[in-house]
């Protein structure tokens, strides 16, 4: 089986360029992030506090994660309610970030992801796929740009959605959440050793995906 793995802080455009890689490789395209959001909307529902450890891990086990593709595009499955809808936000990405330093919370997803990587050609984005997940991946990008180009991004993607936000609380939060992404013990956001790093502030969608495929054709 063939692997990519993409990493990058939050806002890089990781989803974008991986959606379309997948696509012309006709590679399945895996979105680590959304299983973590999923975790993170069960610790919301059930009111349960980001710091208080013991009770997440706890939760955990009441946790089942899975995925399914309709029409290609992933969807994941919390407890068998299709969630994809409902992890978008801003709540749920600080919960996100908060809650997936825990080795429990972790561990959960760990086996899941190397599963589907031996089963299916996959590109995968994340924090940790190069440097934790994909340790063989056959490509491993680092993408990222700056946090202003990051945050208007975010900005114009919400909007489009119809989410009121503001542009510099986004910025803010992106910040914050990178912060503690690439602090953490377990798993941080690092660009892995043998990882090309691609800065995508002055690059097109189309420029960054035509990168990442001549990257991988030349492997
Ligand atoms: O990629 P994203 O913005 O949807 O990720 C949301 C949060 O999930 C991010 O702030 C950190 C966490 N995450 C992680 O710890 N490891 C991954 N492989 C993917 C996401």
């Amino acid at each position: 089986m063939h692997s990519i793995a993409i990493d990058g802080p939050a806002g890089a455009g990781k989803s974008t360029i991986a959606k379309r890689v997948a696509k012309k490789l006709d590679f399945i395209y895996v979105d680590t992030g959304a299983m973590y959001r999923s975790m993170a909307l069960y610790f919301l529902r059930n009111g349960i506090d980001a710091g208080d450890e013991e009770k997440i891990s706890e939760a955990c086990k009441e946790i089942e994660v899975s995925l399914e593709y309709e029409n290609g595009e992933q969807q994941v499955l919390l407890n068998g309610e299709n969630v994809n809808g409902l992890i978008r936000t801003e709540e749920v990405s600080m919960m996100t970030s908060d809650t997936s330093k825990y080795p429990k919370v972790r561990e959960k997803l760990l086996s899941l992801q190397r599963e589907l990587a031996e089963k299916k050609n996959v590109i995968m984005d994340g924090r940790d796929i190069g440097s934790c997940v994909l340790p063989n991946a056959d490509l491993k990008v680092y993408l990222t740009a700056s946090s202003e180009e990051r945050a208007r991004r975010r900005y114009k993607e919400q909007i489009e959605r119809g989410i009121a936000c503001n542009i510099e609380q986004i910025e803010k939060d992106i910040i914050a959440r990178d912060e503690q992404d690439m602090n953490r013990e377990i798993s941080p956001l690092i660009q892995a050793e043998d990882a090309v790093l691609v800065d995508a502030s002055d690059m097109t969608i189309e420029e960054v995906v035509d990168k990442v495929i001549s990257l991988y054709r030349e492997k």
